[in-house]
């Protein structure tokens, strides 16, 4: 099937995706070092909208300022040549040694200042390039043993990292929100704010939390053996889908980054149909890594991938919404009758109580035979999404 990503697409690239070199705990790298100029003009050429990066994966860490200067002009320049936009930005607090204990969480005062610095200064250059949002994940906010961390300190340090993050962008004016990405383990044993619904938690005890929402990865919550679907329908609900990382999982194992859809494919399908349909106009953005196997052709074979994925699940996604048959599954299986209100309207618990045909007159017993007709809803989604229908 013909599919051509366009620009309306949004859809969007992290540059250490493309970039991944393939160093993995076992191996050393199995392809060269990428260009980010390079990379700002194949993922044009693909059809993509935007690309994202950690500060470190544009100018590497330690760089002096000439350098660095003459970097993001560089690739500002690829940017003004393509097209391409910077939607997200995201800060490196991981890589160097100095984070092995965490960066906004160490139990070093002098590492969470240091961190809080990298973070501002790359927030910074997020604003100048246009970046509407910035994710913080924090792969090394965490432990190993439960004897080296204080958990309620830990997220008082959290919660004191993103407020002051969230105060400066409020201070410089920036047109900027936070998005917390959720993380069972990896490269931590264990690590903070592991679940989407721990970090919403979390937002709710912040001082700006208007302006911090969530950027789920769908791996990451398949990794906890969650359902990303339902995930990313309580972040919807919330107003919290500030981002998402695309990207496929094949259950709780280590985060295998696979290409959209190359994992958990039925839930990938209610995924594109619940992101088209749910009301999310945000970036469509992959976090995937290219297979270790792959040389420079496989990687941009596995970029295009992504796109082609994620649309043709779209094609199938509407198709299933525009069968008649699908609408009549539906009303039989009384999906429409779950968004009226279980109140009548200015009805109180009282008037609920004084009602006999809620409870004395209600035969619980007729109700608990009815059939639901889940099955033949779920096989004409599965017929659907493998072209069967
Ligand atoms: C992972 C994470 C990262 C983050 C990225 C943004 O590798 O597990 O998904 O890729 O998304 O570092 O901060
Ligand atoms: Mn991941
Ligand atoms: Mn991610």
């Amino acid at each position: 099937m013909v599919v051509q990503p366009v620009r309306e697409d949004k859809f969007s690239f992290g540059l250490w995706t493309v970039g991944w070199r393939a160093v993995d705990p076992f191996g050393d790298a199995t392809r060269p070092a990428l260009d980010a100029v390079e990379a700002v003009h194949r993922l044009s050429e693909l059809g993509a909208w935007g690309i994202t990066f950690h500060d470190d994966d544009l100018i590497p860490f330690g760089s002096g300022d000439s350098a660095r200067e003459q970097q993001i002009k560089r690739f500002r320049a690829a940017l003004d040549d393509t097209g391409l936009v910077v939607p997200m930005a995201t800060t490196n607090l991981f890589s160097h040694p100095v984070f092995k204990d965490g960066a906004l969480t160490s139990n070093s005062r002098d590492v969470r200042r240091f961190a809080l610095r990298k973070v501002l200064r790359n927030v910074d250059l997020a604003a100048e390039l246009g970046a509407r949002t910035y994710v913080l994940w924090g792969g090394r906010e965490g432990s190993e043993t439960d004897a080296a961390k204080d958990v309620r300190a830990a997220l008082d340090r959290y919660r004191e990292g993103i407020d002051t993050i969230a105060q400066y962008v409020l201070d410089q004016g920036y047109d900027l929100r936070l998005a917390l990405e959720p993380k069972p383990n990896e490269p931590r044993g264990d690590i903070f704010l592991p679940t989407i619904g721990h970090a919403l938690a979390f937002i709710s005890q912040l001082e700006h939390h208007e302006l911090v929402g969530v950027n789920p990865e769908t791996g990451h919550e398949q990794m906890a053996g969650l359902n990303f679907v339902h995930g990313i329908g309580q972040a919807l609900w919330q107003g919290k889908l500030f981002h998402i990382d695309l990207n496929g999982q094949r259950g709780p194992r280590y985060d295998q980054d696979l290409i959209f859809g190359h994992g958990d494919l039925l839930s990938a399908f209610f995924l594109v149909d619940l992101l088209e349909h749910g009301g999310y106009d945000g970036p469509r953005h992959f976090d995937y890594k290219p297979l270790r196997t792959e040389d420079i052709d496989g990687v941009w074979a596995s970029a295009a991938a992504n796109m082609r994925s994620y649309l043709l699940l779209r094609e199938r996604a509407r198709a299933f919404r525009a069968d008649p048959r699908v609408q009549e599954a539906l009303e039989a299986s009384r999906l429409p009758e779950l968004a009226q209100p279980t109140l009548a309207p200015g009805e109180s618990p009282a008037d609920l109580k004084a009602d006999r045909s809620a409870f004395e007159d209600f035969d619980p017993e007729a109700a608990g035979r009815r059939g639901y007709g889940f099955a033949a809803l779920s096989q004409l989604a599965f017929e659907h999404l493998v072209g069967g229908a």
